[in-house]
């Protein structure tokens, strides 16, 4: 067994990465409140490009695709200009970013909505026990239960494929390496991908296939504008945050992993269902998802390095995702390679607020410092 394959050099899609350990998305709402981002969260980003990939914080493509308070956009020039910053930063650093295109769908609230109109979904049906962050008339932050939904009307769907195609652009113009789509933990595309959410007739709605494909012609719209190698997925199978179902997620990801494959997307990228209390994936399925797709694949949820090293060993993986441990310790790969201990993070500043349990983890001292 190869140890330590954690650490080696990787290509994705045409970009060479410094190793296979990856920062997953993560929101932590320091946003403008237009979703333009700040020069804080440039920071906050660099300081992690020990990283040998960064996926951004999920990123609204519209304001109808927002759901909580403070999340960054990627649909107006200040947003464009605001990422610059922060692509810059963690290029002249020397690690590579992925921006992630978020629409929330349902998982949404009036307040949030353009002219405070009601979120949309593939069915008016509403998310149970989901909350949305809003900022009230009077300027304070609240959590609200996300809102009954309209269903979308088959002559809306070209628009939303619209905007993934458009947010993907404007992601190339703010100096991203590659696109994630977001079609994984109850929002939008894993909303009409869910059994249970899309309960639609036609075209988009009834059969496995039909509620794939709203993704499939996402992925193609997103490949005309900016090519097929600059894009990567991101799937929830077994996923039940924000009110999924897991029943048939597994012969759903089988069948969008092998459709993905054939289109010759990037990479895939799986969040794994403990993270929000699902029950765990097996390596039965990751070995049909490998079988499936035979392009990058990543895990993510829960990994420490023994773990990770296990299934890039046994070549079930190509990458490993890390989120929450990224939090505390920017220096995360360096602490991971030489076995230090890691720093817990602060549940009370993961969303919202200033530079505190942000950016003021401690980082490593550089060569320049
Ligand atoms: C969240 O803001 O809680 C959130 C966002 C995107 C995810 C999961 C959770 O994929």
């Amino acid at each position: 067994m190869q140890k330590n394959k954690l650490f080696t050099p990787m290509i994705v899609g045409q970009t060479c990465l410094a190793n296979r350990v990856w920062m997953a998305p993560m929101t932590r709402s320091r946003a403008e409140n237009d979703g333009t981002p700040t020069r804080l969260m440039a920071e906050y980003y660099a300081q992690r490009v020990g990283a040998g990939l960064i996926v951004s914080e999920a990123t609204q493509i519209s304001r109808q695709g927002q759901g909580y308070a403070r999340t960054p956009g990627i649909h107006a020039d200040r947003h464009i200009t605001g990422w610059q910053r922060v692509t810059q930063a963690v290029h002249a650093r020397g690690s590579k970013m992925v921006l992630q295109l978020w629409h929330v769908g349902r998982v949404s609230h009036h307040l949030l909505q353009p002219d405070g109109g009601q979120p949309v979904a593939p069915s008016a049906i509403r998310a149970e026990n989901t909350q949305c962050s809003v900022i009230l008339p009077d300027g304070n932050q609240t959590q609200q239960l996300a809102d009954t939904p309209r269903a979308l009307s088959h002559k809306e769907i070209p628009g939303i494929i619209m905007q993934y195609a458009d947010a993907a652009a404007c992601a190339l113009e703010a100096g991203f390496d590659l696109i994630e789509v977001h079609a994984a933990n109850g929002y939008l595309l894993n909303q009409f991908l869910d059994i249970k959410a899309n309960q639609r007739e036609g075209e988009y709605g009834g059969s496995l296939e039909n509620r794939a494909r709203i993704v499939l012609e996402t992925i193609e719209a997103i490949a005309a504008r900016i090519g097929i190698e600059r894009i990567g997925i991101r799937l929830s199978p077994l996923g039940v945050f924000n009110d999924m179902s897991p029943e048939d997620n597994i012969p759903m990801s089988l069948y969008l992993a092998h459709q993905l494959d054939q289109r010759g997307i990037a990479y895939l990228h799986i969040a794994e269902p403990d993270w929000a209390g699902g029950k765990p994936l097996d390596n039965e399925f990751r070995r049909m998802l490998r079988r499936a797709f035979g392009n990058v694949l990543v895990f993510c949820g829960n990994y420490d390095v023994a773990h990770a090293e296990h299934i890039l060993a046994a070549n079930l993986a190509d990458a490993i995702a890390f989120g929450r441990p990224f939090i505390a310790n920017p220096d995360l790969v360096e602490r991971m390679r030489h076995s230090l201990p890691l720093t817990q993070f602060d549940p009370n500043t993961l969303y919202g607020g200033d530079a505190h349990g942000y950016t003021d983890y401690p980082t490593p001292k550089t060569d320049s410092e």
